[in-house]
């Protein structure tokens, strides 16, 4: 869901139905305009002012939306972290990483205006719950090294997601898509490199290391949504060239890309059953709990009541800032109009 796209599922475990759901060819819909399917077959952008279906417009909005909100939401868990970093300069490292983060959400409020939309209705539909952001964020941070196991496999997970929405039909998510991923995978390193320290220093600080990566594994794999015989939303969005690859093809991906990485670290994935397989060319791995992260988007997760109330009460403390930056802005337009008339 962290620039993917799912919604609450039903109580059978299956995702809600997308714009077209069941399976098979997608018909167009009735609305799409002459030599829209061809500009996305020929991977042409579709930009703001191109006519567009409208179930094409509510899946970008839908998913541009889910998007921000993981990125600003997912400033909580790491801020916990900020005033006991171990030192000056991992202090100052994670405060431009979840610094970074708060712009993320900005370009992607940004590109999600775009279409027609109000960051502050979709500001609102989170906080009412109708819109919702990754389930990864609702886990906690208990120790020191939970901060370098997120950046390691949470941003490893969101990289493996998001390179490919460099390529996404609609021109201003991919262009957001760019600098996003740059970013990401200096998160990603400094994550490692955080891990690094601890799994190469004493038993206590490696140990600490083994435990943040023993907890995050699972929720990082859950990160991809629900395996594609479960995740109807996905056959339109490839269709619309929203999505290039499924769910379970990222998320192999991913775990091709991080084993090896473990073991640079000299640290385990706590899967019994994770192991390459030559014969497919990729790592075998165990299976998921779903069943868990349907709990978890349902609000079900260890966290995810706290993460709401937190950010409903710094959206409302932050009125204050809001109605300044507007004022400054009305003040600075007039001050503009009133010298252009004198000009003139
Ligand atoms: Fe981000
Ligand atoms: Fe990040």
């Amino acid at each position: 869901m962290y620039g993917n796209d799912f919604g609450v599922p039903a109580r059978d475990g299956r995702d809600t139905p997308g714009p077209t759901g069941g399976t098979g060819t997608t018909p167009a819909p009735p609305d799409e305009p002459p030599g829209f399917q061809e500009l996305i077959d020929t991977d042409a952008r579709i930009e703001p002012r191109d006519a567009m279906p409208e179930a094409y417009r509510n899946t970008l909005v839908r998913q541009i939306a889910q998007h921000a909100h993981s990125e600003i939401i997912g400033m909580q868990p790491e801020g916990n972290w900020i005033s006991r970093a171990p030192s000056l300069r991992r202090k100052a490292i994670l405060m431009a990483k979840v610094q970074d983060e708060a712009g993320h959400g900005l370009y992607l409020y940004a590109a999600a205006e775009t279409l027609g939309v109000d960051r502050a209705d979709l500001l609102d539909a989170l906080h009412a719950g109708r819109q919702k952001y990754s389930s990864i964020f609702n886990y906690p941070t208990l120790t020191w090294a939970d901060v370098g196991a997120i950046g390691w496999l949470v941003d490893g997970a969101a990289i493996a997601n998001q390179v490919p929405l460099c390529r996404c039909s609609y021109g201003p998510y991919a262009r957001a898509m760019i600098r996003v991923c740059k970013e990401e995978s200096f998160h990603q390193r400094q994550g490692f490199e955080a891990l690094h320290t601890l799994s190469h220093g004493t038993e206590a600080q490696k140990a600490m290391a083994q435990d943040a990566v023993n907890r995050w594994w699972w929720p990082s794999l859950m990160m991809f949504g629900p395996s594609d015989a479960d995740s109807t939303h996905s056959e339109q969005s490839m269709r619309w060239g929203i999505k290039r690859f499924s769910n379970d093809e990222l998320r192999q991906r991913f775990v091709d890309m991080t084993v090896p990485q473990a073991d640079a670290l000299g640290l385990t994935l706590p899967d019994p059953d994770l192991c390459w397989n030559d014969e497919r060319g990729h790592y075998d791995f165990g299976e998921i709990d779903f069943a868990e992260l349907f709990e978890v988007i349902r609000g079900n997760g260890p966290c995810n009541k706290q993460r709401l109330d937190h950010r409903v009460r710094a959206h409302e403390e932050g009125a204050w800032v809001r109605e300044a930056a507007v004022a400054y802005a009305r003040k600075k337009q007039e001050r503009a109009g009133s010298t252009t008339g004198a000009v003139a």
